[in-house]
């Protein structure tokens, strides 16, 4: 097999953690299927196609888990030290694409795990600030209202979060510029997620709650997908 040109992987390395007598864990990516990113007609989403600062989503690395995918119109910071709530260190490495731009995060609230349905959205990316909102360039969350930087490995600036965004990581293909989900970074909520919406989970997505993704990942405007979004 031909080494395929590419590859950086938007949160990639685990590091060791500054530790004193007792060390965390570490918190290693999750690597979950490798899903190609395409549009909403299925043809393969190029990396220089995403709009600038729209908030595009994605459902990874299960059908019932959203996910964004952000292009920042500038650079992302080429590497974050972050901790999860539970005391894990890990080192994100910056955005994908030909401006290091491009990034991906859950779309799940990493305080009480607000996030977007179809009918309405409490989370989401936005590029000016507000009366509510003195930080532009974050995403946030207007439940209570936590912001995250999204290009700073999805740090927390403000509000209750107890960690930062969990980063999907990206694959991007320099030679096709074409755009993979191949797991995730940081502190995952999935379980605390699907505890909570089970009921709510299933009926949307037809009885299964935990059902992986597989093969290809269509992504879309958030305004396409959600009927109403709160604004702060
Ligand atoms: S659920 Fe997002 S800030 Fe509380």
């Amino acid at each position: 097999m031909q080494r395929r040109e590419f590859i950086r992987i938007c949160a990639a390395t685990a590091t060791a953690a500054a530790a004193p007598a007792l060390p965390a864990a570490d918190a290693t990516p999750q690597l979950y299927s490798r899903v190609r990113l395409v549009d909403g007609g299925g043809r393969p989403l190029r990396a220089a196609a995403i709009p600038a600062r729209r908030n595009l989503i994605f459902h990874y690395p299960y059908a019932s888990t959203p996910c964004f995918l952000l292009n920042l119109g500038r650079p992302a910071k080429t590497s974050a030290r972050l901790r999860t709530a539970d005391q894990r260190d890990y080192e994100w490495t910056g955005g994908v694409g030909r401006n290091r731009a491009v990034v991906a995060y859950s779309a799940i609230c990493a305080h009480q795990l607000a996030y977007p349905t179809r009918d309405i959205s409490f989370i989401s990316f936005r590029s000016e600030a507000s009366a509510r909102n003195r930080l532009a360039n974050v995403i946030h969350c207007c439940a209570e209202h936590s912001q995250y930087d999204p290009a700073d490995g999805g740090r927390v600036l403000a509000g209750p979060a107890p960690q930062p965004l969990a980063a999907i990581l990206l694959e991007h293909d320099a030679a096709s510029d074409e755009l993979f989900a191949v797991g995730t970074l940081g502190g995952e909520m999935f379980n605390q997620f699907f505890a909570k919406y089970e009921l709510r989970l299933a009926l949307e997505n037809g009885g299964t709650v935990k059902r992986g993704v597989s093969g290809a990942a269509v992504v879309i405007e958030l305004e396409q997908y959600c009927r109403q979004q709160v604004k702060c």
